[in-house]
């Protein structure tokens, strides 16, 4: 199988490229810049791609391969960081802006290399750097240049080696996808034979041998995720498996009910609910810090599967439905710490299990569906809208408290009720109330009130890594807004966040 090896320079898009590129039928995997000369011989990889990265070619510690590499015949295509590396080892120059480039910008490209053939002349591309080529090393050429940055993608044919500033990973650049795929069809000639269907079936062999007859605890949200990661466990091992869910006071309303029905009344899944509300209310008293309230969360998660893991006997593994952008927002990788998702980052260092087994850590969301439905699972499961897993806790700005729980889910789930009534839930991904800490004055009924801001988050986005708020049409919004304050009590004014992500992120904490 044709394999296209990706350096990760510490980027936040980077897993986003391979999985590009497993879209595009190829294999790839994801190793660190400093992996060895050798290693990078035996994967024998048909292509390499050098990922962005947040720093500057010129700091001390910036990341670094050794220039053998570019002597070793294989195709190469640097991104952002990944062409100014490149670039500079090569005996170009790289040179600092004054001001940042950030965000879609208008690329002029030579459509007659083989790296953009079958592109415009012209491309919205998303920038994002402050170094820029300032100087093309020795045997390159121009092939891509914005008003601000002259040199924004460079190639040297007969080497194969390639570099673009923008990023052709991300949904905001005009067709990144064909740059990609040109680069894998054209330059690396790779053979596409990888398909996603044989992700679910060698995952479940991979965690049969990996699992054997030991005992196994699924943390099961009634998300798509630890769905899912429910799914293929239960195929692995069966009856071995089972399922705990916790209901940590924070779900949205009527949601425990309905997971207990999904699930509870299964033969082949042994289920167990558990009401957890009191304690994590307790641990999150007064607690107001993000970051506070998600190591929390993590932290008890675990204690209350500790808890009852020892009810049911020896147990070995725990199965968590980590996806990839959990992964990379956390920091694990190279890339900077954006927030600790609460199965990542949040967890305590001693657990009490043999191992956390996470068998989608390398999978995005729209991955995770279709391995869903090839698992068979009910489409309005598989395609049901992300639920973090700290849930109201990372909605309710400042400390977190019953009366607060309860008037986030009342105003949630009207503005569910009300997208899915406009039909717009077919459209936006990802919709859902924020109770903010600010109060601010209104008049009901001729009387002056004193209460809290909602805010409405709704955005597109197919990755989750990247977002843009929804058009929602003004007459839904004021449908939204009146019946959101009419019936929920404490509610007198409702705003809509009209921010992408990025800058901002989804969820609001
Ligand atoms: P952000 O807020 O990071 O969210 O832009 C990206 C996606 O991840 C979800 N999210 C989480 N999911 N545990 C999860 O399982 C978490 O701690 C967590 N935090 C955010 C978020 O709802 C969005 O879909």
């Amino acid at each position: 199988m044709d394999t296209i090896l990706i350096l990760d320079f510490g980027g936040q898009y980077n897993q986003l490229i391979a999985r590009r590129v497993r879209e595009l039928n190829v294999y790839s995997i994801i190793k660190p810049y400093n992996i060895s000369i050798d290693n990078i011989k035996k994967i024998n990889p048909k292509g390499i791609i050098f990922t962005g990265g947040p720093n500057s070619i010129y700091e001390e510690n910036a990341p670094k391969i050794d220039r053998e590499i570019f002597g070793l015949g294989i195709p190469i295509l640097g991104i952002c960081y990944g062409m100014q590396f490149m670039a500079y080892i090569l005996g170009g120059k790289v040179s600092q802006a004054t001001t940042r480039e950030y965000g879609e910008t208008k690329v002029k490209i030579d459509n007659q290399n083989v790296l953009f053939l079958g592109l415009n002349k012209e491309n919205t591309s998303l920038m994002s750097h402050t170094d820029y080529v300032s100087e093309l090393p020795s045997g390159f050429k121009k092939i891509a240049s914005t008003k601000t940055c002259l040199i924004s993608a460079i190639a040297s044919d007969d080497r194969k080696l390639y570099g673009v500033q923008f990023h052709p990973e991300v949904n905001q650049t005009e067709n990144g996808i064909k740059i990609i795929d040109n680069f894998l069809k054209h330059v690396c000639k790779c053979k596409k034979n990888w398909k996603m269907k044989t992700f679910a079936k060698d995952k479940i062999k991979e965690l049969q041998e990996k699992i054997g007859n030991k005992k196994v605890l699924c943390a099961l949200s009634g998300g798509v995720d630890s769905s899912v990661a429910a799914s293929l466990l239960s195929r692995a091992v069966g009856k071995n498996l089972t399922c705990i869910f916790v209901d940590h006071g924070l779900l949205r309303k009527n949601e425990s009910e309905e997971v207990e029905s999904v699930f509870g009344n299964r033969d082949d899944v042994n289920f167990i609910k558990v009401d957890a509300k009191e304690r994590f209310l307790k641990k999150l008293e007064n607690v107001t810090d993000p970051e506070k309230k998600r190591k929390i969360i993590g932290e008890e998660f675990i204690r209350v599967f500790e808890e009852e893991a020892k009810k049911i006997g020896k147990v070995d593994y725990l199965v968590q439905g980590t996806i990839y952008p959990d992964v990379i927002e956390s920091g694990l990788g190279n890339s900077a710490v954006i927030k600790s998702h609460h199965n990542v980052g949040g967890l305590p260092d001693y657990v009490d299990f043999k191992e956390i087994v996470e068998p989608l850590r390398e999978l995005f969301k729209d991955e995770v569906r279709k391995v869903g439905l090839e698992l068979g699972l009910p489409s309005d499961l598989v395609f049901r809208q992300p639920f973090p897993g700290p849930g109201l806790a990372i909605r309710i700005i400042g400390d977190i408290t019953k009366d607060k729980i309860s008037i986030l889910q009342d105003a949630d789930y009207i503005l569910r009720e009300e997208i899915k009534k406009s039909g717009l839930d077919k459209e936006i991904n990802q919709y859902f109330a924020v109770l903010t800490n600010i109060r601010s004055v209104g008049v009901m009924g001729d009387a002056r009130t004193y209460d809290y801001m909602l805010a409405i988050r709704a955005v597109k986005t197919s990755d989750f890594m990247t977002a843009n708020f929804s058009y929602i049409p003004y007459d839904v919004l004021e449908i939204i807004s009146k019946r959101i304050v009419n019936e929920v009590a404490h509610i007198n004014r409702v705003v809509y966040d009209i921010t992408n992500k990025p800058p901002a992120t989804i969820e609001w904490e």
